[in-house]
């Protein structure tokens, strides 16, 4: 039986769904919210179809295709997929440039996003195989996430030193984080045209569509579009850009992903029989784990991120989530483990009422309400109760993971399908006894993780 949450929720990803036809060739993808992101983003795509595999495989097969739609030649491909014609959203289509590496006629953005094909793949993989039910769809998308790997290492890992390089805080998905301001703040204002400015000023949609209290300054918008204003220069040449652009940071958060990412599909080709390229998935998951391991700092009690703009190699401290995700990809070392664990348990930092906040509740930069600087995002909930079940010796990650299982599913049902959630409920002065949802409501990837771990984890919610 079907509960009426999970009614809620699969009504919600119905609603938010957009039907495009392009080049004679339908597609059907969920968007996040209606209010601002009404076109389709790679990594909430990947999540959607996590949630739904268990009610509506065919509609989860319909956001990974229409993802490796916008793919191009270099295996590259775009945190949003565009083709719905309405222009609630900045930046639009035109203004990335971008279509004449489309080999579909469907256009992408020209940035990244976290990569979580794979571990999307290989957990519809796994439920298929459950259920006892064909896997050739999976097989049918294999070779082209296979390329899309190749690009990642080819051009975001030149120094093959296991950590992956960014070009823009959207890449990260987190685009607002503490963890960026000093590489952005490294941007001179008085460099970006007034023609920039003045874009930004006259089409930036974000803040009428939702509370300014929750969105990026514009200090920093202007940085985003003067960002891609440059890598349009430069043609989208990844090669062309990591040579001049003074955004490039080895980040610990995408790094943890991919790690996690290259076991999936070393595990998707083991189950194919395909033992060499299981073999290669995985020594590249090894090498990402070794250098993050090697990330640690002692002192600051945390892992280093690199600024790696103009051959630079400076080191990133920031209290934020980011450095709960070795967790994620069982990088973390036992030692590490023991000092992470702390600072999720401390009710001071990470341990809130409804955890785990963006940054931590004792940083100076945390704000409750703001963009990845201070909300509680499901998304986050999920890398990291997915990492501490992966501590399978650890009694006390076991219980954690189970404690943010619960906790996660009852903050979404019951406070409802928002983007973020005030992560400080009765610890907060100002938010003393609220209950509150933040960010857009309505929101996609909440219904499908509350769908993903109603299913996944039935025995602990029940
Ligand atoms: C936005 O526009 O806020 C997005 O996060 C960029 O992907």
């Amino acid at each position: 039986m079907i509960s009426d949450d999970e009614l809620r929720a699969l009504k919600l990803l119905k609603s938010n769904t957009n039907v495009i036809k392009t080049n004679g060739k339908t597609y059907q993808r969920i968007f996040p919210t209606r209010k601002y992101y009404v076109h389709q983003w790679f990594w909430d795509s990947c999540i959607h179809a996590m949630g739904l595999i268990y009610y509506e495989p065919q509609r989860a097969y319909a956001e990974i295709i229409s993802l490796l739609g916008v793919q191009w030649k270099n295996g590259f491909i775009g945190h949003i997929t565009y083709g719905n014609k309405t222009n609630n959203y900045f930046p639009n289509e035109e203004l990335w440039e971008t279509k004449k590496f489309s080999q579909t006629g469907v256009v992408c953005s020209g940035l990244c996003n976290p990569p979580l094909l794979a571990i999307s793949l290989n957990h519809i993989d796994e439920v298929l195989r459950d259920k006892g039910e064909a896997t050739d769809t999976v097989d049918s998308f294999l070779d082209r996430v296979i390329l899309y790997h190749n690009y990642w290492k080819r051009f975001r890992d030149r120094e093959d030193s296991g950590l992956l390089t960014l070009i823009h805080p959207w890449e990260s998905g987190c685009d607002n984080s503490p963890r960026w301001d000093n590489v952005m703040e490294n941007i001179d204002l008085k460099v970006i045209p007034q023609r920039i400015i003045d874009l930004v000023k006259n089409n930036r949609k974000d803040t009428r569509a939702g509370t300014m209290a929750n969105r990026p300054l514009a200090e920093y918008y202007y940085r985003y579009l003067y960002l891609i204003d440059l890598y349009k220069q430069h043609q989208w040449d990844t090669d062309a850009i990591l040579d001049i652009t003074p955004f490039a940071v080895k980040d610990v958060q995408v790094s943890s992903i991919w790690a996690k990412a290259n076991q999936s599909l070393a595990a998707l080709m083991k189950r194919r029989g395909k033992i060499k390229e299981a073999d290669y998935f995985s020594s590249l998951a090894e090498q990402t784990n070794e250098a993050l391991r090697n990330c640690w700092d002692e002192k600051q009690k945390a892992y280093k991120n690199f600024d790696v703009s103009h051959g630079k190699k400076d080191a990133i401290y920031s209290d934020t989530f980011a450095n709960f995700m070795p967790l994620y990809s069982h990088a973390a070392s036992d030692g590490q483990v023991a000092v992470l664990l702390k600072q999720l348990s401390d009710s001071h930092t990470y341990g809130s009422k409804y955890p785990i906040p963006s940054v931590s509740l004792k940083s100076p930069f945390f704000e409750i309400a703001r963009y990845w600087r201070g909300p509680t995002w499901p998304i986050v909930n999920l890398f990291i109760l997915e990492g501490l079940k992966s501590y399978s010796d650890n009694e006390q990650c076991q219980k954690l993971f189970k404690e943010l299982v619960k906790k996660t599913a009852d903050m979404i049902r019951t406070i409802g399908f928002y983007e973020t959630y005030d992560p400080n409920i009765g610890l907060a002065d100002n938010y003393q006894n609220t209950l509150s949802g933040m960010g857009y409501e309505e929101f996609s990837w909440s219904a499908a993780i509350y769908l993903y771990l109603k299913n996944k984890y039935m025995e602990i919610m029940n």
